[in-house]
């Protein structure tokens, strides 16, 4: 039995990396999924491709999370198109990093719209046809960062705990009408992004992880799995890390 056949999942930000792995492992566990993205309109279509040979409904939207109208018209469309939406993953996000010395009002404003202010407009979107439904899962993807601060990337972990307080208030807002909302937080996850640093860089911080490796996008889709299926009934509210031990 597949734990997400006949579910519906938005994904965010899934042309690549995270967002990738998470449509790949729902495609495959049975659930139909609508993706977004920024600007691979190639990648994204291989990835519909790859998806629907799955034999799930899928479709590929052009749409900037960070933009409030787009979002509203985003989950429109795929109301119109899919007919229900049982899952949302917030998974898009970037980085600016610097030091705060050297760090711009317009870096530090991006990251919080596209990380942060995206997770708000997607989840009002939704909000409606989950009420609806009396049922929902909504997954937002925080950081290790966003637990813990980082040194360089202020900008990234205010968003990223800022999703941790947002999490947390829509589980106590929405728990009476069945809608979950909870927050996963990775560590260090090798994606294409990374496969481009300095090996012995990335050696050195595999080393420091107590489970002595990398995370894959695969790992963090299982935790996801695990959140949107019905697998997860009566967790609400919560921060899974997905590290490897790595704030242990
Ligand atoms: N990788 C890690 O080690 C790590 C660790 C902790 C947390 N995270 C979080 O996990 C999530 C995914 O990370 P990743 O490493 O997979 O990132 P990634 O490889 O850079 O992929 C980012 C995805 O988000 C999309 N995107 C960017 N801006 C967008 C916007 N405004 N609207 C809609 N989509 C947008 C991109 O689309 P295009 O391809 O079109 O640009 C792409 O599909 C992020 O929230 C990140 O902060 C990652």
């Amino acid at each position: 039995m597949k734990l997400l056949e006949g579910k519906t999942a938005i994904i965010t930000g899934a042309s690549r990396g995270i967002g990738k792995g998470i449509a790949e492992v729902f495609a495959k566990q049975g659930a139909n999924v609508a993706f977004t993205y920024s600007s691979s309109v190639e990648a994204a279509q291989e990835l519909e491709n790859e998806l629907a040979a799955l034999g799930v409904k899928v479709k590929g939207y052009q749409s900037n999370a960070a933009d409030f109208e787009q979002a509203q018209k985003l989950v429109e469309d795929v109301v119109a198109e899919f007919g229900a939406i049982d899952v949302l993953i917030n998974n898009a996000g970037i980085t600016k990093d610097n030091l705060l010395m050297r760090i711009s009002e317009a870096d530090f404003d991006k990251v919080i719209e596209v990380n942060l202010k995206s997770v708000f407009n997607m989840t009002k979107a939704v909000q409606r046809t989950m009420l609806k439904q009396r049922s929902g899962s909504i997954i937002n993807m925080s950081s290790v960062v966003g637990v813990k601060g980082n040194a360089g990337q202020t900008n990234y972990a205010a968003s990223k705990a800022g999703i941790l307080g947002f999490t947390k208030s829509v589980a106590l807002e929405l728990g009476s009408r069945n809608i979950r909302c909870n927050a996963i937080a990775p560590g260090f996850i090798e994606t294409e992004m990374t496969a481009k640093l300095d090996e012995k860089t990335v050696q050195g911080w595999r080393e420091g992880i107590p489970l002595k490796r990398g995370g894959t996008p695969e790992d963090v889709a299982n935790a996801c799995l695990y959140l949107a299926s019905d697998m997860s009934t009566y967790v609400t509210g919560q921060t899974l890390n997905v590290d490897g031990g790595m704030l242990t």
